[in-house]
């Protein structure tokens, strides 16, 4: 059975969204956390505070000494493992040369790779003294084919295959196409078959049979990374392991006829989620807008789920009491 990794998506899988999904839903391997950057030179205090404990926190850098800064503080945090974003393809971050924006900048990868080699070698004396036991630090990478052209990533690879990552996410489009336009399956071939780590496919991804089929086509692959699939659909990740635990491992075609989750046990597990996060934004935030902005993001992907008209008072809602109001109506 494949892995199954929630992707991390700012602003919507935040460290409450996370927290509930897992209690609620779950079904899903680990957990990712949005990216933590440099702001105003100093690690952004807001992505620290959002982390929770058994979950892989991922950086953002342009360089190797953003890198160190970054890496150093979730070391020293107990985290053990770390996620390098090479991907995200908003201006914002590829004009500062991260994210998908330093693909093309072979020197620095090689950089934070020999880095990432230093860092491996070393043990997590602050998770070695909470657990008793060695903490080997890891670390995995999540990227895009390039921001321009395919062949950034085929440049990197072999620089990717000396480092000792523990695996590779692969979102196969260009940063320039952000997340919409064709999915490149031939580069992702190419690079599935050159890749000496094991590797997890990342894109479009919102149905059992395209995970079956994913594992299908593709035997190596290590595991995929599910968002937009898993915030429009929670239990993706959960009916996707019932249904393959139930299934003639030998028949992964078999897999497609069942189907896990009643319409019922759905709504009432999406509405317990939402409770959860609700009363946990409440607790953590004070003043309407912060809370309305994680619980008004929940909803966001589940439009196709809910009727039109209350989405959008959920989505207009200026002030807690009419959110609430229009919650009141969904659940009848
Ligand atoms: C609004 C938004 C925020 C995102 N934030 C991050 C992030 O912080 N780190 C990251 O690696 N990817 C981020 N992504 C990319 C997703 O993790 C994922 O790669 C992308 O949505 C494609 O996968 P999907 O089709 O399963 O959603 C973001 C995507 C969106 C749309």
């Amino acid at each position: 059975m494949m892995k199954v990794l929630f992707a991390p998506l700012q602003g919507y899988t935040t460290g409450i969204y996370r927290k509930a999904h897992a209690e609620i839903f779950g079904g899903v391997d680990a957990y990712y956390a949005p990216f933590l950057r440099i702001e105003n030179w100093k690690p952004r205090e807001k992505d620290l505070r959002d982390l929770n404990a058994r979950e892989i926190p991922q950086i953002i850098a342009n360089s190797v000494s953003e890198f160190k800064i970054l890496a150093d503080v979730l070391i020293a945090k107990g985290y053990t493992e770390i996620d390098f974003n090479m991907g995200c393809p908003f201006p914002m971050q590829v004009n500062r040369h991260r994210g998908a924006g330093i693909l093309s900048d072979v020197q620095a990868v090689q950089q934070i790779m020999d880095e990432i080699a230093k860092l491996s070698s070393t043990t997590n004396e602050t998770a070695q003294a909470n657990a008793k036991k060695t903490a080997p630090i890891k670390f995995s990478v999540k990227m895009r084919l390039g921001q321009e052209s395919p062949s950034e990533a085929f440049a990197l690879l072999p620089i990717l295959n000396e480092a000792p990552l523990t695996q590779i996410t692969l979102h196969p489009r260009l940063g320039k196409q952000q997340y919409k336009g064709a999915i490149d399956f031939k580069s992702f071939e190419k690079f599935y078959e050159e890749s000496r780590h094991p590797l997890v496919y990342n894109g479009d991804i919102t149905t059992v049979s395209q995970i079956c089929e994913m594992e299908r086509r593709y035997p190596k692959l290590a595991g995929v990374m599910i968002g937009r699939g898993l915030l429009a659909r929670p239990s993706l990740a959960a009916e996707y392991k019932v249904q393959r635990e139930n299934a003639d491992v030998q028949d992964v075609q078999d897999v497609r006829k069942n189907c896990a989750i009643s319409e019922t046990d759905f709504t009432n597990k999406l509405f317990q989620m939402h409770q959860a996060i609700f009363d946990n934004a409440c607790k953590t935030y004070q003043g309407d807008s912060q809370i309305l902005s994680h619980v008004q993001s929940f909803w966001e992907y589940l439009e196709p789920s809910i009727s039109k008209k209350i989405f959008k008072k959920i989505k207009k809602a200026g002030k807690l009491s009419e959110y609430q109001q229009a919650i009141i109506e969904m659940r009848g």
